[in-house]
């Protein structure tokens, strides 16, 4: 039976298509006031203002749900490390005493700090980790977000991860997007050999990974001190070889040319983007790829400057936003929160920051077509919010305003 969402102070649409949103069309966020959506076969049928969908003809058998508030489409989150055994308070307590990113690596802290309680830990334990992660997604308004592998390192633990992210996604409403991040860093029994450590996992861990049909996006972090760009170039053509799309973490601490390796490879995003250059930004626009900016992981590192969003939209290339929900750089699930961040640190517009958040979020997961607007045809992912306007979602930071997140037509019960 078909399901009418009504009563819905402002309805946020995103209404015009697939396409990742780039210059103005960041601004249109398709705002209706009055508004409802009718939902039928987990798709949308309908969505505008409530007098129009009451026309639909459809709409007199359908079952009626007031829910209120603010309704647009739920968040995608494009970026995250959502599978790890622990978290990183050696690393957390080090960092308020001032230490930088590379003295806790140097410390023995860092990304490589989190392989051994992963490697130790049982394929149950991580499911089921995972699947209370996916609660608190879902509860902050988000219907799907990418994760990745990249802290088992060795053909044994990659697989566990990723298999843990598809034994997961069987039991939960989120919808999870699996990447191969095996070059995330070199492995302590590589001794720093990153060349050896590569072949091995384009060799080895790659072609079992794609075997099984365990990944959809393949991802590289292209710095000083883990891969340069030569490296990242070869990695990301054979995941292009091997049929996976991809994606890297590029120009976080330095400007290291992983940017033009990636617009090169055909990347479908770069994340982090701190020190992207102007020739970067020129690779990018004749590449299509979309920047997905992380400010969550910048408050986090105390990094006082944020990436050079308004230089990189002005470009003309589209932006998303994620959370990048990791134990060492971004404890953090809430896209919420990264509105307000988007917002107050890098002076985004809420309608720039929520159209990220969305399709273009959406898009940088290739799924565009599917997710990331409210229109007849796509998808029905809608997080409803308990404000009047949407602008309090990037206004009241620290909390979580969803009432609830419908994902595939279902209506959860009222929180
Ligand atoms: O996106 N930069 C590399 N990867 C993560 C950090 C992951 C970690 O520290 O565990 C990031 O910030
Ligand atoms: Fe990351």
């Amino acid at each position: 039976m078909a399901i009418l969402l009504t009563g819905i102070k402002q309805l946020l649409t995103f209404k015009g298509g697939s396409l990742p949103r780039s210059g103005a069309a960041m601004h249109e966020i398709g705002l209706v006031k009055n508004g409802a959506v009718m939902i039928s076969g987990g798709q949308i049928c309908a969505a505008g203002p409530e007098k129009d969908v009451m026309r639909h003809p459809m709409a007199k058998k359908a079952e009626s749900r007031r829910v209120g508030g603010v309704a647009m489409p739920a968040f995608v989150d494009s970026h995250t490390h959502a599978v790890f055994a622990e978290p990183r308070l050696k690393d957390f307590s080090m960092r308020l005493t001032g230490a930088s990113y590379k003295e806790i690596k140097a410390a023995g802290g860092g990304i490589v700090s989190s392989i051994a309680s992963i490697r130790k830990q049982e394929p149950c334990a991580m499911v089921e980790q995972l699947l209370e992660r996916a609660h608190k997604f879902l509860d902050c308004g988000t219907g799907t977000i990418e994760v990745k592998s990249g802290y088992g390192l060795n053909l044994v633990s990659e697989l566990k991860m990723l298999r843990a992210i598809k034994a997961a996604a069987l039991k939960t409403p989120l919808e999870m997007v699996p990447t191969l991040l095996a070059a995330h860093s070199v492995p302590p029994e590589f001794k720093d050999d990153a060349e050896r450590y590569l072949s091995y996992a384009i060799e080895k861990i790659m072609p079992a990974v794609v075997k099984e049909k365990l990944a959809v996006f393949a991802d590289i972090f292209c710095e000083k001190g883990y891969f340069n760009p030569a490296q990242t170039m070869r990695y990301l053509d054979a995941a292009r070889r091997f049929g996976l799309g991809s994606k890297a973490h590029t120009e976080q601490l330095s400007n290291s040319g992983g940017t033009l390796a990636a617009a090169r490879s055909g990347a479908v995003s770069v994340d982090h983007a701190d020190f992207i250059n102007a020739r970067d930004l020129k690779a990018l626009k004749a590449s299509g790829t979309i920047v997905t900016l992380l400010p969550a992981s910048n408050h986090y590192l105390g990094i006082a400057k944020y990436p050079p969003v308004k230089t990189i939209m002005s470009a003309g290339i589209p932006v998303a936003l994620a959370t990048d929900f990791n134990p060492g750089t971004a404890p953090c699930w809430n896209m919420q929160f990264v509105l307000s961040l988007a917002c107050l640190r890098m002076k985004m517009t809420p309608e720039e920051a929520l159209t990220a958040a969305t399709i273009n979020g959406a898009c940088a997961l290739g799924l565009g077509g599917r997710l990331g607007t409210l229109e007849a045809g796509k998808q029905a992912d809608i997080a409803v919010f308990d404000v009047g306007d949407y602008r309090e979602l990037c206004y009241y930071f620290g909390d979580r305003l969803n009432r609830m997140t419908i994902k595939k037509g279902r209506v959860p019960r009222l929180k």
